[in-house]
């Protein structure tokens, strides 16, 4: 098992996409999972299947990542049940669709906050515990969005996305000699049982025909990617943005 005894953080991990995904992935590698989220019962829920099915270590937290107490809190709780983090996925992220030209600033702090903010406060709470053990692996999910942009009203997320780029190349310049690795994700359209819930299916359908492969991708598409960049496979890989999109889109 190639994440044997790590100890990994996935943000955003009860829902039903990506970050779900990713926590039983790592948790059939090996590693003790931190199932965090700000829904306050499904973080528990989940922990406890994960343990009952993989027989790894898994603790159920919830934390809004845009609140730096919470979030300071989860990692406490991490350290105190298992001594350290070794791997961060900072996955939670939100979207509201709202043309610039009627975009109320709450909205933009919404979209901002969720997704670039979060990822900067849940950094800087591992930080320190990873560049004491010299040792750490964060992995950041940014959106293709950010090649190709979007008419439907996502300039807040696009822009939050392409922050969390900046953010991930810098990031990777401080902390490398830490022996830390920052890298980011950036997937195209990943099915969930939640999108199929707010857009009719036919978006879905016009969608799949853009997509070189011919289909949406599925959360254990990025959990592969995830792999790759927190095992040993992607050693040498730091600072860099994967796109993880059937060929949608090119870095
Ligand atoms: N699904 C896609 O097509 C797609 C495409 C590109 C990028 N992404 C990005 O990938 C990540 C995962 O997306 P997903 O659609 O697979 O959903 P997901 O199921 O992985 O994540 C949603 C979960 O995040 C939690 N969450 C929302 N706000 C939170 C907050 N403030 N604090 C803590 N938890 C919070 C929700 O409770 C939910 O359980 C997101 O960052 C998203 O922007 C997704």
């Amino acid at each position: 098992m190639r994440l044997e005894g790590k100890i990994a953080i996935v943000t955003g991990a009860a829902g039903a996409g990506i970050g779900q995904g990713v926590s039983w992935r790592l948790a059939r590698e090996g590693a003790n999972v931190v199932v965090s989220d700000a829904h306050p019962k499904r973080p528990f829920e989940v922990a406890d299947k994960i343990k009952a099915e993989t027989g790894k270590d898994a603790l159920g937290v919830v934390c809004d990542v845009t609140k730096k107490d919470q979030v300071d809190n989860m990692v406490k709780k991490t350290i105190e049940k298992f001594g350290r983090v070794d791997i961060l996925i900072n996955n939670a992220g939100g979207n509201k669709l709202e043309q610039l030209v009627d975009l109320d600033e709450d909205v933009w702090d919404f979209v901002i906050d969720v997704n670039l903010k979060a990822t900067y406060l849940c950094c800087k709470a591992v930080l320190p515990s990873m560049i004491e053990q010299k040792y750490g692996k964060i992995v950041n999910l940014s959106s293709s969005i950010i090649y190709v942009g979007s008419e439907d009203g996502e300039v807040p997320y696009t822009a939050a996305k392409a922050g969390i780029v900046g953010l991930t190349r810098s990031l990777c310049r401080e902390v490398a000699k830490h022996n830390i690795s920052v890298n980011c994700i950036a997937p195209g359209l990943i099915m969930n049982e939640f999108l199929l819930k707010i857009y009719p299916k036919e978006y879905f359908d016009d969608f799949e025909k853009t997509i070189p492969m011919g289909r949406s991708g599925e959360p254990s598409d990025i959990a592969g990617a995830v792999m790759f960049l927190v095992s040993d496979d992607g050693s040498y890989m730091n600072g860099q943005t994967l796109s993880v999109s059937g060929g949608w889109t090119f870095n």
